[in-house]
């Protein structure tokens, strides 16, 4: 059945979501107060890449289904409203600011009573902190026939196409379970997802804070998941085991599961980074602030990841003044043209800033890295130019042309051979083989070794596939099964 519904806010969430929704048959209407991002919209041309995505928008709009507009009145007739407003960190602190969502819950009020108390559902689809939904509901309580539902999105870049027409869960949020105000929010927000629900999507129901809270803690999740895996990589650096070796090993436990399990230069992007802070803040908020304590610590071995790779280059290079050293990648992921704090961008940086001249390349986010960084380093579209003349190479996202780089073929258009791979994804024998000087993160320097201790501290343990526990009664050893 087809319903008239708006999207609010169609920056990545809220533009793929309002033409997923036009592909499963209902009419839409997306609204933006930025008015350039509209006419390109309306035009056909996606402001962002994501593979699939232009298809489904072009479809939509070739079908008369979908259209974009910048004017709220535009939307008073729509049955249901989704808001996909974005709620960025906010400047003053960890917070999320919901300045955005705020605003526009504000100006659709004002268009709501046009509908003479018809049934009209408001659905949330922002990632917000515990609470906000209620207050939002109060603020539509005045209007006759409007209920709230929060629906929170689970959409990796990448697959956002996919991930929103076939989710691997939908979440409704409701003011009180059970009632029959959630009843009905329950089945309107069913008609929209019926292709969906036919799919067989698991459908849960619960009130506003579990589904806030859900959204939440799976990004906290997936952020502590990969910090962990970084801290033993960082474990696995002192004493020359490969992180590779260890998170296959403990992947195939399915109760730890493999994925999210690769060590790295870390997360970075318009979510995992501010969702972690954003929910650390509302936890202080909430007076509970401890419990959530540990997502600081997560934060903190991100970012020495980034510290590690600037470190590595020196190791390798020496003073990095004037040194030439091209980074591969851009983007905070690969399919991605989105450099929101992308670690690549902010490893970069931090080398420019300690002297080193910069070419960074990437397939699809230069002209975001270029908006990022204006001309604090070189941008160059091509691998191989990029490459031409490089003293050091790092790899910081690992698109597929650059896992599938030819060390030799490579090794000629470098300067020198050396190499940092701040994924894991090269194998660093075939290119020591090459003649590559190669430095991951996690994985020993050389084939046979942990890298070099730091001055003053303990020797680092010889390599004998066995560590040495410190001196413990014989009681509390390890022993091998
Ligand atoms: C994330 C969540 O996955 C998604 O469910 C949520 O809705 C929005 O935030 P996204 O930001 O698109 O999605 O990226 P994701 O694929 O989760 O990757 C986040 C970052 O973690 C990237 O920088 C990626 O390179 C890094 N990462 C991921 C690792 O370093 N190691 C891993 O094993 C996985």
């Amino acid at each position: 059945m087809t319903t008239t519904l708006s999207v609010i806010g169609v920056g990545y969430l809220g533009a793929v979501h309002a033409a997923a929704m036009a592909e499963l048959g209902h009419d839409v209407i997306g609204l933006d107060i930025d008015a350039e991002r509209i006419s390109a919209l309306q035009a056909g041309i996606p402001p962002f890449h994501e593979p699939g995505f232009e298809q489904i928008l072009r479809r939509g709009l070739d079908s008369g289904r979908l259209r974009f507009t910048t004017d709220y009145a535009d939307l008073a007739h729509a049955e249901v409203h989704f808001l996909g407003l974005g709620t960025p960190q906010r400047a003053d602190g960890f917070g999320a600011d919901l300045s955005h969502l705020d605003a526009a819950v504000a100006s659709l009020a004002q268009v709501l009573p046009a509908r003479g108390g018809a049934p009209t559902l408001v659905v949330g689809k922002s990632t917000v902190p515990a609470g906000t939904a209620r207050v939002l509901a109060e603020r539509l309580a005045p209007v006759e026939g409007a209920d709230l539902l929060w629906n929170p999105e689970f959409l990796r870049e990448g697959f956002a196409v996919q991930d929103t027409l076939d989710p691997d869960r939908l979440v409704y949020g409701v003011h009180e379970p059970e009632t029959p105000a959630a009843e009905r929010a329950v089945a309107m927000l069913d008609r929209v997802y019926a292709r969906i629900l036919e799919r067989e999507a698991p459908r849960l129901v619960m009130g506003y804070e579990a589904a806030e809270l859900v959204k939440a803690s799976a990004n906290a999740f997936l952020a502590t998941k990969i910090s962990f895996i970084n801290a033993v990589s960082e474990m696995c650096e002192a004493t020359g085991a490969d992180v590779t070796d260890v998170a296959r090993a403990i992947g195939m436990d399915d109760r730890i599961g493999s994925k999210f399990l690769r060590a790295g230069v870390g997360f970075g992007g318009g979510c995992l980074p501010k969702d972690i802070r954003a929910f650390m803040a509302s936890a202080e908020q909430h007076g509970v602030g401890e419990a959530l304590g540990f997502l600081r610590e997560v934060d903190a071995v991100n970012e020495r990841r980034r510290t590690r790779v600037v470190e590595l280059a020196g190791e390798m290079l020496g003073d990095l003044t004037d040194r030439r050293i091209t980074v591969l990648g851009a983007a905070f992921k690969p399919d991605s043209d989105d450099t929101r704090d992308s670690p690549a961008l902010d490893v970069a940086c931090r080398l420019r800033a300690a002297g080193a001249q910069v070419t960074v390349t990437d397939p699809q986010a230069l002209d975001n890295a270029g908006r990022r960084l204006g001309g604090l380093v070189e941008l160059e579209p091509d691998t191989d130019e990029a490459l031409r003349g490089t003293e050091l190479t790092v790899l910081l996202t690992e698109w597929d042309q650059y896992r599938e780089l030819d060390p030799v073929r490579t090794a000629s258009l470098v300067e020198a051979p050396r190499m940092i791979d701040g994924r894991n994804v090269l194998t660093p024998q075939v290119w020591r083989e090459a003649g590559w000087e190669i430095r991951s993160l996690g994985r020993a320097s050389t084939p046979n070794g942990p890298r070099p201790t730091a001055p003053g501290t303990e020797p680092a343990p010889a390599r004998t596939g066995r560590i040495d526990a410190p001196a413990a009664p014989a009681r509390n050893r390890l022993q091998p099964v």
